[in-house]
């Protein structure tokens, strides 16, 4: 069993099936297992693939009892998710990829805090303001790969779609800490069998290829992530400490018009993807 130490919570990963135990007190609501079956609409190329190979498992609403209220009064929810290692035909594994709704103005759609607690990640974050109107001819304005490193978190910015993607050598475990009453909307990124670009493994070299269903897609910008102790985000510090430590810093989470700016700056935009990777 290794100690997953980066959530701050007694968390264990059993190697070899990547199954995450609780200690006790700790308890969590839904286990949900998504299988190549599952993502077959979702990848560069299913052709040849095992239907019952483990793409990923999420644990959702992970909590120790003394939290719950706390969680409960900003409707907040904190999920684990590991991806498993390998690649597909090429391609690292991921989630499905989805865009969150807007809030009742819609002047923004939700945030939401992505902790890698072991492993490496890649977020592709691709705006298009009119997903929920036209998701089958969605209008791409701007592309981010972000990378995120074991004890560093990212805030989502509000009105990017996101997919979270292993680009490490082994499992990849994040926590995400979020709004419960989000909607989340998948339709679109399945419509065009991902998002808009494809990210590669071959021979331990990460590349990014673009997905042909789209059309005009802006270059991508590439980003390392700053932290931000206003946001609750230190790297080091697991955000389930921060957030029971000072949950007013997580306001952005069912607010996010007053906090867009800030959390954009807290990408490092580089100039390559070697950059990011580095
Ligand atoms: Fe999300």
């Amino acid at each position: 069993m290794n100690e997953l130490k980066n959530s701050g919570l007694q968390l264990y990963m059993q190697e070899g099936t990547n199954r995450i135990a609780l200690l006790a007190p700790l308890q969590y609501d839904a286990y949900a297992i998504k299988n190549v079956d599952q993502m077959m609409n979702l990848l560069r190329n299913a052709a040849g693939l095992n239907p019952d190979e483990r793409f990923y498992d999420v644990y959702r609403g992970i909590r120790l009892p003394e939290d719950q209220a706390l969680l409960e009064s900003r409707d907040y929810r904190y999920d684990i998710t590991v991806i498993m290692d390998g690649t597909v035909n090429g391609e690292c594994k991921k989630t499905s990829g989805h865009y969150h709704g807007y809030n009742p103005t819609r002047t923004n759609t939700y945030a939401e805090v992505y902790e890698v607690i072991e492993g490496r990640a890649l977020y592709v974050l691709q705006r298009a303001d009119n997903f929920d109107t036209d998701p089958q001819q969605v209008k791409i304005s701007d592309l981010i790969f972000a990378v995120v490193e074991a004890g560093q978190a990212i805030i989502i910015p509000p009105n990017y779609g996101h997919c979270s993607i292993n680009v490490g050598e082994g499992p990849l475990v994040f926590s995400n800490l979020a709004y419960a009453p989000c909607p989340v909307a998948y339709d679109s990124v399945k419509h065009y069998h991902g998002m808009s670009w494809y990210i590669m493994r071959e021979e331990g070299r990460i590349s990014a290829v673009p997905n042909p269903n789209y059309q005009d897609v802006p270059a991508p910008r590439f980003a390392k992530i700053r932290e931000n102790p206003h946001l609750g985000i230190q790297f080091g510090h697991p955000v389930y400490n921060a957030y029971r430590e000072n949950p007013q810093a997580f306001d952005f989470l069912g607010n996010p018009d007053p906090y867009v700016d800030e959390i954009m700056s807290m990408l490092d935009f580089k100039t390559t993807l070697e950059d990011i990777l580095k």
